[in-house]
Parts: C-alpha cells; sequence; structure tokens
C-alpha cells in the first residue's frame, strides 16, 4: 500500500476535493522549503529561474506541451480568472459553458461578464448521458454566432463526469471557437495531451490526481494564443525590467508575481515520478475497479441509483441518492460523524449525488464502510 500522509482513522473517499499527498512527493516538497529558508535570496533569486525552468520542462514533457506554452499557477481558478478578463470580449459575445462546471470558474467568468458586458450561457447537459457524440451535439444547441469561447471541463465536478472534450474542441476550431478546458481533474487520472487536444487553453490541478503538493496547478496557452492573454497580477515580468525570460512574455508575465513559496511547483516532478512509478495500470485499474463497486454496490440499496455508465468515469464515481435523502448536509455530517467517511455529497439541480474518489490507498473495506453507511442512515 503506498505510503499516503492520510489520517488511517477516516475512510477518505474525497481525492476529488484537494487530492492527497504521498510521504515521498510531501518530503521533497518541505526539502525545497527547507533549501529556501537556507539562503532565500541566493534561492529565490539565483537558483529558482533554472529550476523553475526545469520543473516546467518536465510537466509538460508529461502533458504534452511545449514548455514555453506552461506556466505554474496556484490553481485553476487563477487560471480561469485571467482568461475571462483578457481576452477580448463585449457586449454580443457569449462564452459557452455546460451545466456542470465548477462554481469558482463559472463565477470568474459571470464576474468580467458583469464587467464587460458579455453573457455567460449554459447549455444544459441531462444525466444519464448515453454516448460522447450524443453530448457534443447537445453541447452544441448553445452554440450561436456569438460564440467567442467555450470553457468545458474534461471530468466535471459536481457529476464526475469524463466528457468528450477532444471533439468538442475540434468542432470549435472548424468553427472559429476559442477553448479552455478545464482539466482539473485529468492529470494522473487520465493521459493528457495538449498538443493533440486542440484546446487553445488549459488549466489543471496537479495537487489533485497527481499527487503534488497543494497550490501546484499549471494553465496552458497555445502559443499561437498567448497574445491574447493579459497577466492577471502585473508585477516585475511586465515592463523594462524584465526578469527571467526576456523572450518570452507569457512565461515573464507568470514566474514572479511578488514574492511566494516555489516549493509545490518545484515538487511537481517528483509527483510525476511518484505518478509513474506506483500508478501502474494494475494499479489504477483497481482503483477504476474500486470507484465502479462502489456505484454497483450503493444501487442495489432501495432508493439509490447509478448515474453514469461504467465507461465515463475512472477514479471518481457517481451515486444519485435524490430518492433516499432530502437534506444533503445531514448526510454528509451523519457519514463523517458516524462512520468516519469523508466523501462529498453534491446538490446538483434538484438532484443529490454522493461522488466517490478512489485512489492506490483505498480499500475494498472502505467500500464496504461506504455501502454500510448508506444502508443504515
Ligand atoms: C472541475 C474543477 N475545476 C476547477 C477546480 C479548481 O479549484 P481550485 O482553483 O480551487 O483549485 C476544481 C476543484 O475542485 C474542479 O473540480
Amino acid at each position: 500500500m503506498p505510503d499516503f500522509l492520510l489520517d488511517p482513522d477516516v475512510v477518505f473517499l474525497n481525492h476529488g476535493s484537494f487530492g492527497a499527498c504521498p510521504r515521498q512527493v510531501f518530503d521533497e516538497y518541505q526539502r525545497w522549503q527547507r533549501e529556501l529558508e537556507r539562503q532565500p535570496v541566493r534561492f529565490l533569486q539565483r537558483e529558482l529561474p533554472g529550476l523553475l525552468a526545469d520543473a516546467r520542462l518536465q510537466v509538460a514533457h508529461y502533458l504534452g506541451a511545449r514548455p514555453t506554452e506552461i506556466v505554474f499557477v496556484p490553481n485553476p481558478t487563477f487560471a480561469a480568472n485571467e482568461i475571462a478578463r483578457s481576452l477580448p470580449m463585449g457586449p454580443g459575445d457569449e462564452v459557452l459553458m455546460t451545466d456542470h462546471e465548477y462554481g469558482a470558474c463559472r463565477f470568474a467568468f459571470q464576474f468580467a461578464a458583469q464587467q464587460k458586458g458579455f453573457r455567460v450561457v449554459e447549455q444544459a447537459i441531462p444525466l444519464p448521458v448515453e454516448s460522447n457524440e450524443a453530448i457534443v451535439d447537445t453541447f452544441w444547441q448553445g452554440v450561436t454566432e456569438h460564440t467567442k469561447l467555450i470553457f468545458i471541463s474534461q471530468i466535471t465536478s459536481p457529476t464526475a463526469l469524463t466528457l468528450p472534450v477532444a471533439q468538442i474542441c475540434q468542432r470549435a476550431k472548424e468553427a472559429g471557437i476559442l477553448t479552455m478546458v478545464d482539466g482539473a481533474h485529468a492529470p494522473g487520472q487520465i493521459d493528457v495531451h495538449l498538443g493533440d487536444l486542440g484546446a487553445d487553453f488549459y488549466t489543471a490541478t496537479c495537487h489533485k490526481w497527481l499527487c503534488a503538493p497543494k497550490g501546484s496547478g499549471i494553465f496552458y496557452v497555445r502559443e499561437d494564443r498567448q497574445s491574447l492573454v493579459e497577466p492577471l497580477v502585473v508585477g516585475w515580468g511586465w515592463g523594462p525590467n524584465k526578469t527571467f525570460h526576456r523572450e518570452n512574455e507569457f512565461l515573464e508575465h507568470h514566474e514572479w508575481l511578488g514574492t511566494y513559496d516555489p516549493a509545490a511547483y518545484l515538487a511537481v516532478p517528483a509527483a510525476i515520478a511518484w505518478q509513474k512509478k506506483t500508478m501502474t495500470d494494475e494499479v489504477r485499474h483497481r482503483s477504476q475497479d474500486l470507484a465502479r463497486a462502489a456505484v454497483a454496490m450503493a444501487a442495489e440499496i432501495e432508493g439509490i441509483e447509478r448515474v453514469h455508465p461504467d465507461s465515463f468515469f475512472r477514479q471518481m464515481g457517481l451515486i444519485d441518492v435524490t430518492a433516499k435523502y432530502v437534506d444533503a448536509d445531514m448526510l454528509k455530517s451523519r457519514l463523517y460523524d458516524e462512520y468516519r467517511i469523508e466523501a462529498p455529497v453534491v446538490r446538483w439541480k434538484d438532484r443529490i449525488f454522493v461522488r466517490v474518489s478512489t485512489h492506490a490507498y483505498t480499500r475494498q473495506d472502505h467500500i464496504e464502510t461506504l455501502v454500510r453507511a448508506l444502508q443504515e442512515i
């Protein structure tokens, strides 16, 4: 069993919210913090540019992008804000998203829409879904001649659904519409190749399924789109006193946003190495099987139903408990207080879902505890 720092007394079925970090990766993170504190000036001024460039190279390689197209950011909320605020959109323009998007990113676009006068349109993707083709067709009903940008999750947060983002990016490209994919749940859970995906903009967390320390995200902007993106935070990287990458404004605008602790970013290569070594096909399949078993076993309880066919999810399964419980908060509290189960209970539209995440540390008895709790509560 891989060595995570999780409390062994908790049945941790919520990797999806903030991830969890293996001891080895966390040690590397703290090693970087100690290095910094030994000589902060040497570390931050002289060593950091090279160290970040190396970490960026490794993450770019892992995600199939050019190193000049990827920067570290704290999280996808940051990247969504940057795109929402910098793209030249105004009255008459529309940003299209699904009704499954992550709240904070949706807010980023709604806020910018209020300021700049464009409209955010949410296209419903009703559940259950049937096929990728049907999802693309349904989503495309939201496209109009005013659509300037599509913002879409690769794996959705409230509904744990894998969306056919490559097909959507392809169709958008043909229609001359820009695309931003929110891959918060993708790296570490599914193979990502940004060069092939075809998105103009992409963001993800490294701290979720890649198991890097918290606050490590990536932001990808395809080379030919970088001139569209303005820095969200203006600092030393802007103006005449450029610091690290005089030849590349995109990197320049993102690598020194004021003093910060870069240890989480520098530990991302260790997380990638851990992932490659530990998350073998066997471990990954075992973890997927546990998520599927959780859904199947729970669906045998009266009043509980499965939502997605197996092919639409991996290490995050969704259980529809709408007919059994009316109070999502009560269920969440009782799962934790009485069974020590940490699992999100999500309200989505008029439905209540329990989202079950599984990872290398998840055991069969964790799933059995959840199913027993759902039977008993
Ligand atoms: C789909 C999705 N997008 C974005 C995020 C990013 O969250 P944050 O910016 O807080 O890391 C999450 C986090 O749960 C998510 O599930």
